[in-house]
């Protein structure tokens, strides 16, 4: 266990040097771009912000937390002081050995219940909720959010990251995308005419934050899967109202009901895919019955930008790794890398690598990573390429679909596939789906072995030229990828290679 809890989490990541205090920012709109700055650079710090004006003393928020790879590696129990590239392969490895699932525990107290408020006493403006983007219609109280959902039709719990404005003082919207598991549950409830018990949690064990964030899959808890992730069970308390598993060292939580019909205004929002693409629209609005808070609460903030920002950074190396495992679990052979690239919001495009063993294997792959489940959602471009390119290197995936893909013979549409209102690039008045586009950027199968040679020294040049060179030509304190080892993709070819510019940035 490398942590206890959020704030134990945090100590830990002062101690790395990578956590910034700011006193007295304004919760309009300037938290917002101080987080901007803090996350839109590669390893970017976390940032505390206390004395938020016009707000108590202590009653802070915390942003990026997850925003660098030494943090991301600390909360997955891996070496610091990695590139994003090396801790994919270390991922894979520890992903494989951690068990699949450790239950929560029920505990009868916990730092959450330092403060219990019952509905009529609820007052939400006491916390310090950012207006984070000029054009938000609310202010997001929500946004590093974990939402307990249970299904009406078994014990499952399933928790989920879907935002939450202030709607009132003792009321908040909740926006769950079409497909999302929290919403096909909700559907359950108001089919059958009932409300929808539900837990929001406003700053948390990342652990459960990161569980709550990933697509696990359908009938999975993520509290089971938080707990696999620390390698302990996640201590819980009953919530009062609903009954519903309530993270024990939570920092805030709410608990209450979605009645069928009852809506409020939501949005628009500043969005991952770096628009306010989902206008105002009613959404489902919960009823606060009890408010639970420790004492000097901190708020979890992770308000979406413009790539790169921070879910771009620990959720493209966990996607990454799920996709792969989810392509393996489906039956495609030799994948040998995958990324989900940044500048699409680690979800618009995806690179997968294969090692070619037969006709019609880079579609299938390219069909699988685009419709799997990791995969699916929001999903636009998908790039197969061959073991020799680099996946995680966006110039490399790019050339290879400049010099190998021929469109009218490599490209492919898939029509009607999983989207909704947040994408940007479908028609406004009926955003339900969306297409895609797979392109086989590897070698042409049939002549593969025809295949003009790649311009560029031999491995073995390479490796000696750069052991003799590489510090007069790339500067003092790039350093050198060792020979012996992995790069992500897992590829020889990508373990030997000089750092590329993505290293020289990333790696701290
Ligand atoms: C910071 C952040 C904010 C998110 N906001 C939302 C949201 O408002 N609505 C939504 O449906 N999904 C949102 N997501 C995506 C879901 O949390 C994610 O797809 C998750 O897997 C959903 O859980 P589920 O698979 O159990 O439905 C967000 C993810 C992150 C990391």
């Amino acid at each position: 266990m490398p942590y206890t809890d959020l704030r134990d989490f945090l100590k830990q990541v002062d101690g790395l040097g990578e956590l910034r205090l700011v006193r007295g920012a304004d919760w309009n709109m300037e938290i917002g771009a101080i987080t901007d700055l803090a996350q839109h650079q590669i390893n970017g710090p976390a940032v505390m912000f206390d004395e938020i004006k016009g707000y108590r003393s202590g009653f802070r928020i915390v942003c990026n937390t997850l925003g660098s790879a030494s943090r991301t590696a600390l909360l997955l129990g891996m070496p610091t002081g990695k590139s994003w590239r090396e801790l994919l392969p270390i991922w894979r490895k520890r992903s494989k050995q951690i068990p699949k699932a450790i239950p929560p525990v029920e505990v009868k107290s916990g730092p959450i219940l330092d403060n219990v408020i019952p509905k009529s006493k609820v007052d939400l403006s006491i916390f310090p909720t950012p207006k984070w983007h000029e054009l938000d219609g609310g202010r997001y109280i929500g946004t590093g959010t974990v939402d307990v959902i249970k299904d009406p039709d078994s014990p499952w719990v399933n928790l989920g990251c879907y935002r939450a404005a202030v709607a009132d003082n003792k009321r908040v919207t909740l926006y769950i995308s079409p497909g999302k598991h929290g919403r096909v549950l909700r559907d359950k409830y108001f089919a059958k005419g009932e409300a929808m018990p539900v837990v929001l949690v406003f700053g948390q064990d990342p652990a459960v934050f990161m569980a709550a964030s990933l697509e696990v899959p359908w009938g999975t808890s993520e509290y089971d899967y938080a707990g696999a992730l620390k390698g302990e069970p996640i201590p819980v308390v009953r919530g009062r109202a609903t009954g519903l598993p309530i993270p024990a060292t939570a920092e805030i939580a709410v608990e209450g009901f979605i009645r069928p019909g009852q809506t409020a205004p939501e949005g628009p929002f500043g969005e991952w895919t770096g628009y306010y693409a989902s206008s105002q629209r009613e959404e489902p609005v919960l009823e606060v019955e009890n408010l639970y808070f420790r004492d000097d609460p901190i708020i979890v903030g992770t308000p979406p930008y413009k790539p790169p920002a921070e879910f771009t950074a620990y959720r493209g190396l966990l996607r990454a790794a799920l996709l792969w495992e989810q392509m393996e679990q489906a039956g495609v052979p030799d994948v040998t890398g995958a990324w989900c690239h940044e500048a699409g919001g680690c979800r618009l495009l995806l690179a997968v690598s294969i090692k070619q063993r037969y006709p019609g294997h880079a579609k299938q792959a390219a069909m699988i990573a685009a419709m799997c489940h990791a995969g699916a959602y929001l999903g636009r471009f998908v790039v197969v390429v061959d073991d020799d390119v680099d996946v995680t290197d966006l110039q490399d995936v790019i050339w290879a679909l400049c010099t190998r893909c021929d469109p009218e013979r490599d490209a492919d549409l898939i029509r009607r596939a999983w989207s909704g209102p947040l994408d940007p690039a479908i028609d406004p008045d009926n955003k339900s789906f969306n297409s895609r586009m797979i392109f086989d950027a590897t070698r042409p199968w049939e002549w593969r072995d025809k295949f003009p040679p790649v311009v560029e020294p031999s491995l073995e040049t390479r490796q000696a030229v750069a052991k003799k060179w590489g510090g007069l030509i790339l500067g003092p304190g790039n350093g050198l990828v060792p020979a012996k080892k992995n790069g992500a993709a897992g590829t020889k070819r990508a373990a030997a290679k000089p750092p590329t510019r993505r290293d020289r940035k990333r790696s701290r």
